[in-house]
């Protein structure tokens, strides 16, 4: 008879449940808004943390070659340019606990599942960061706190034509073709009406550091939460101990 190793049993036990729900936090805002900035100062002030961050730009449609004979015609600003279902499905085995991975979009070739795909691991804490991050009610609803970056529309157009001409290599002339063409009113019709939702606005974006330090802040008291009962799993006995 071999010897069989003694394999112990997973149960199932608050700190695993914990895994599985980690903290979910909306980003959303105008393009160039300073959404990153935010998102990355979020991130180094949890660096203790597990903390993972997905971009909904990681989502948009690769272009069929139709589509891509007439680029300037498309509209990159419109809810229907994200593949929602496959970003549902991502963030869902997230909050799962299970390890993913995130497809890479190219802006230049306008390609999605540029391979290597990104692997992404279970964390504590997800950010989901995008124009349209609020725009559909089940990934919403995944979210523990939404956070909206409010910055003027002549800041975000300024900073959006540094970025697409340094980084895209577009010419200032698309640049400003694609904002009053889509990007303007895309703003207004469907990235504005979603400030509604947010739990927490922030003016200026990156640089309102008050803000940035109170969202922290908070997190940090949720997590703590989280990371008292993995410390004290009766904690609830106690509780109902002092209850009397
Ligand atoms: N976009 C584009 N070309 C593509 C795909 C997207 O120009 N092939 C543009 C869309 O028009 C949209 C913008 O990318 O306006 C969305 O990205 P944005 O929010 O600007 O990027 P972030 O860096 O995440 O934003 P922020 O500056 O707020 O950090």
């Amino acid at each position: 008879q071999p010897h069989t190793p003694e394999i112990e049993q997973p149960t199932t036990s608050i700190d695993d449940s914990f895994h599985k729900q980690p903290f979910i936090i909306g980003v959303a805002g105008g393009a160039a808004s300073g959404k990153t900035t935010v998102c990355d100062l979020i991130i180094e002030q949890l660096r203790d943390q597990r903390v993972v961050l997905v971009n909904q730009d990681s989502f948009y449609h690769t272009l069929t070659p139709e589509e891509l004979t007439k680029v300037h015609e498309y509209n990159f600003d419109h809810p229907d340019a994200f593949d929602t279902e496959k970003l549902l499905r991502v963030v869902e085995k997230l909050k799962q606990g299970q390890a993913v991975d995130i497809p890479k979009y190219d802006f230049k070739s306008y390609k999605n599942d540029v391979f290597p795909l990104r692997r992404v691991n279970p964390s504590d804490v997800i950010i989901l960061e995008g124009i349209l991050i609020f725009h559909d009610p089940r990934v919403r609803g995944l979210m523990n706190m939404k956070i909206f970056v409010d910055t003027d529309a002549d800041v975000r157009l300024a900073r959006r034509i540094r970025r697409d001409t340094a980084e895209k290599g577009r010419d200032i002339g698309m640049v400003l073709d694609q904002y009053s063409k889509f990007v303007k009113a895309a703003f207004d019709d469907f990235i504005l009406p979603t400030k509604k939702y947010a739990d927490v606005i922030i003016p200026r974006g990156g640089d309102n550091h008050v803000a940035i330090d109170l969202i922290v802040q908070h997190i940090r008291t949720k997590l703590g939460q989280h990371d008292l009962c993995k410390i004290y799993p009766n904690l609830y006995v106690i509780q109902s101990t002092f209850q009397i």
